[in-house]
């Protein structure tokens, strides 16, 4: 059997944890049968390790190994993905098509985020659990498959069983052996270790000197709550890596890239404020967000008319109502000095050589150019900020999160891949 340090080496798991190598030794334990596992743990520890030692360590590694995140498929496609669907089987199926299921015969299949499966999805699933039947969508024919199935999860199941999310039956069919991966506050020795790796990671890859933590700063690294965990950990790393000139890094600078340092934290959210607060807060700062798209998509009208005509105070008579929508009546003779400054911006495709020549027209429209970048880039910043903050809130749990922010559960897990929190 190969030893937990070979493993952690060929599958670039850092950490000596205990608690870490039991999760370890436990997936090499259990390999070579067919057992299903389940691996739970918050978001960010490191769950999808697992199933990958697990696939490569069983008699099953050279079989296909296939890996589906359950909470980005949508729920109508979702049982088509796993078990295939017959032509005809609805609107778009031309075709008969495989599933995982079939496809993964011989080998294993990872469910990544299982206790978002709908639950019509989670009966087809204990059906090939129990006795490895399945029927593809829009048939009747009953086919056989042999597939190992290793789960995860970052949710209470518990929890989700209460609320009738999900099966019981299905959770003790799948969690035949469990295996937990603590989170990173758990396992303190292994935080520095963690960041020395990443900093070295981003020295390499960023052409820059490693970045080193001063004395008072791994203190602070340690006893941070690191609620995202490993990714949240190697996010910092690799901020600090690409920012800090000083490569040695002293306490107040490390501060400053955790949340409720002072340059992570949104000015108008406070976390001792109360949950109403907080949600008025949100309300206003939605709407602030909203006020701003809204000037914004105006201002990009205004400009595209002025590109197109040339002359302002047509456009100006066109779209008086707009003007003081933007600039408020007392503002009004301000602005059309800013736009006479834009008028250029009707030059570019048919320019002359004066235009070319003249460097500071041509400023002017890089200047148009970048205002507008600015604006999107600081939606997506507060977007980002907000996501964030309510994931710290309620220690990553995403439905809380979720309902916080008043989005589903599923858009809030995009958004975490998208922005790879
Ligand atoms: N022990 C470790 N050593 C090095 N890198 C790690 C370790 N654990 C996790 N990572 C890295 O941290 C990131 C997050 O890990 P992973 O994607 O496995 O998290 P997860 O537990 O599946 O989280 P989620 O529930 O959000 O999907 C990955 O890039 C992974 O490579
Ligand atoms: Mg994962």
């Amino acid at each position: 059997m190969e030893s937990i340090q070979a493993i952690k080496q060929r599958f670039g798991i850092i950490g000596n944890d205990p608690k870490l190598n039991r999760a370890i030794e436990k997936a090499i334990q259990v390999a070579p049968t067919d057992i299903s596992v389940l691996v739970t743990g918050e978001s960010g520890v490191g769950k999808e390790s697992i199933p990958k030692i697990i696939h490569q360590l069983s008699h099953r590694k050279h079989g296909k190994y296939i890996a589906v995140n359950c909470g980005a498929i949508p729920e109508g496609t979702i049982d088509s993905e796993l078990f295939g669907h017959e032509k005809g089987a609805f609107t778009g199926a031309t075709q008969t098509r495989s599933g995982y299921f079939e496809v993964a015969d011989g080998g294993t299949i990872f469910l990544d985020e299982v206790g978002e499966l709908p639950l019509t999805t989670q009966v087809r699933l204990l059906r090939v659990l129990e006795n490895g039947e399945f029927i593809k969508v829009g048939s009747s024919k009953v086919q056989k498959t042999n597939v190992r199935i290793v789960a995860a999860t970052n949710v209470n199941m518990f929890d989700a069983i209460k609320k009738e999310k999900f099966r019981e039956d299905l959770y003790y069919r799948l969690s035949t052996v469990d295996i937990n991966i603590p989170p990173l506050r758990e396992r303190k020795e292994d935080i520095h270790l963690l960041f020395r790796k990443f900093s070295s990671d981003f020295a390499l890859k960023y052409k820059m000197p490693t970045i080193k933590l001063a004395d008072d700063a791994v203190p602070i690294l340690q006893k941070h709550r690191w609620n995202g965990n490993i990714r949240q950990l190697r996010n910092v790393a690799e901020q600090i890596s690409v920012l800090e000139q000083n490569r040695t890094i002293s306490a107040s600078t490390l501060q400053g890239y955790l949340p409720n340092g002072s340059n992570n934290l949104p000015a108008v959210i406070n976390t001792s404020k109360s949950e109403s607060d907080f949600s008025n807060e949100r309300e206003i700062l939605y709407k602030v967000l909203f006020d701003m798209k809204s000037d914004l998509n105006d201002l990009k009208k205004l400009t595209m008319e002025l590109m197109k005509s040339g002359n302002v105070s047509e456009v100006e008579k066109d779209n008086e109502g707009l003007i003081q929508k933007i600039y408020g009546e007392s503002q009004k003779d301000n602005y059309t000095e800013e736009f006479e400054d834009l008028e250029v911006l009707a030059i570019p495709e048919q320019a002359d050589e004066d235009y070319h020549s003249d460097i500071k027209t041509q400023d002017k429209y890089h200047f148009a150019e970048e205002i507008e970048e600015e604006e999107t880039l600081s939606l997506h910043d507060k977007e980002l900020e907000l996501i964030k903050k309510s994931l710290e809130r309620h220690q990553g749990k995403r439905k809380l999160a979720a309902a916080e922010l008043g989005i589903s559960e599923r858009t809030l897990y995009r958004k975490i891949k998208q922005y790879d929190l």
